[in-house]
């Protein structure tokens, strides 16, 4: 058999191995000349080098023309997302289920909140807040200064919440029948929401489902305002103290006590109407009290 034949031993295969390390018959080095492997490594050494020296300059032209304050490309959201807390999810939507007899349930909820809002604590407010913010008037701030880039932000008191805010009532109303939801807008830089000088950026919730089990919805600040103050964002970096604007919504739940209700931001600059991304200017959410 022709495969038997061609078995050899192992003292053949260590022989073919030392030969081919080093075979002096024609002087080879792992099959080249010792000659040859000093013109192939300088030959790779070139070659990483410049390969190096290429990506390095394009990496720091890169950077070089990229503007830390301002994101270059942006051309993919053009309208904020809405959020809401607590963001407990169901199978593919927001579901704030809770009982209101049951402690270790409502307090799920509540802390969710209180962890939420932690930022928003004046103990822990920054220096560079409140600085000639008026109300109702876009905060804008176009000076630049190169070395102290950065700008304020006008503070958002947690008492703008009212009973909502945690202070007076810690469980948020989970332990009884007005539950508070906390609806929040997501950042873009130099976002203006609203050109209508005289429209208010507002939170409209709708109730979609289960219209007989919401007796009221109140909203914290008074008609849902976010104010224009708080806008425009500039980014992290120029803005580094910057607080989203917020809205609480205290729901009055009666008989079965669950509703289907969509939260909108309401501004001329905010569409909501994005097949695509169903968070687009508004957030869609169940909640539901089990009792
Ligand atoms: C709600 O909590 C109460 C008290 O713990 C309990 O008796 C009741 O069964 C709970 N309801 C539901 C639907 O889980
Ligand atoms: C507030 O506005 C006044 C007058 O417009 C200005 O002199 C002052 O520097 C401003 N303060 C801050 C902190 O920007
Ligand atoms: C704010 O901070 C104080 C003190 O740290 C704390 O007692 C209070 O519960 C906090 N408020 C909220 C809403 O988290
Ligand atoms: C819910 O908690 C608040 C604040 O702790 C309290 O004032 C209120 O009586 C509680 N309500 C019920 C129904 O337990
Ligand atoms: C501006 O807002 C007001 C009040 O909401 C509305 O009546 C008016 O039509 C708006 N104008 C434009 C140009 O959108
Ligand atoms: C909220 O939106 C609904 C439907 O678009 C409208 O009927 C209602 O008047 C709005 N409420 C407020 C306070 O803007």
């Amino acid at each position: 058999m022709a495969t038997l034949k061609e078995k050899r031993t192992c003292g053949q295969r260590c022989e073919d191995f030392r030969r081919f390390v080093w075979n002096p018959d024609n002087g080879t080095l792992m099959g080249r000349t010792p000659e040859k492997w000093v013109y192939i490594s300088l030959y790779y050494a070139a070659f990483y080098a410049v390969m190096t020296s290429l990506f390095s300059l394009a990496i720091w032209v890169l950077m070089y023309t990229l503007d830390p304050y301002a994101p270059d490309y942006q051309d993919r959201l053009q309208s904020p997302g809405v959020m809401v807390w607590p963001d407990s999810y169901g199978e593919e939507e927001v579901e704030i289920t809770y009982n209101s007899s049951d402690r270790a349930s409502w307090s799920k909820m509540s802390t969710c909140l209180h962890n939420f809002l932690e930022p928003y604590n004046a103990s822990t407010l920054q220096e560079d807040y409140d600085h000639n913010c008026t109300k109702g008037k876009y905060f804008i701030q176009n000076h630049f200064t190169p070395h102290t880039h950065t700008k304020k932000s006008c503070s958002f008191p947690l008492s703008l919440l009212g009973p909502c805010s945690g202070v007076q009532d810690p469980t948020f109303g989970y332990n009884c029948t007005m539950p508070c939801v906390i609806i929040k807008m997501n950042r873009i830089i130099n976002f203006l929401p609203s050109l209508n000088s005289s429209q208010e950026i507002h939170v409209n919730c709708t109730v979609l489902d289960g219209k007989d089990n919401v007796k009221k919805i109140k909203y914290f600040p008074e008609m849902g305002i976010l104010d224009k103050s708080y806008f425009p964002y500039y980014g992290n970096l120029a803005q580094s103290g910057y607080q989203n604007p917020l809205v609480a919504v205290r729901l009055d739940l009666v008989g079965e006590q669950w509703a289907k209700l969509q939260c909108r931001v309401v501004a001329d600059q905010i569409s909501y109407q994005n097949v695509h991304d169903p968070y687009e200017g508004k957030v869609i959410f169940t909640i539901k009290n089990l009792k």
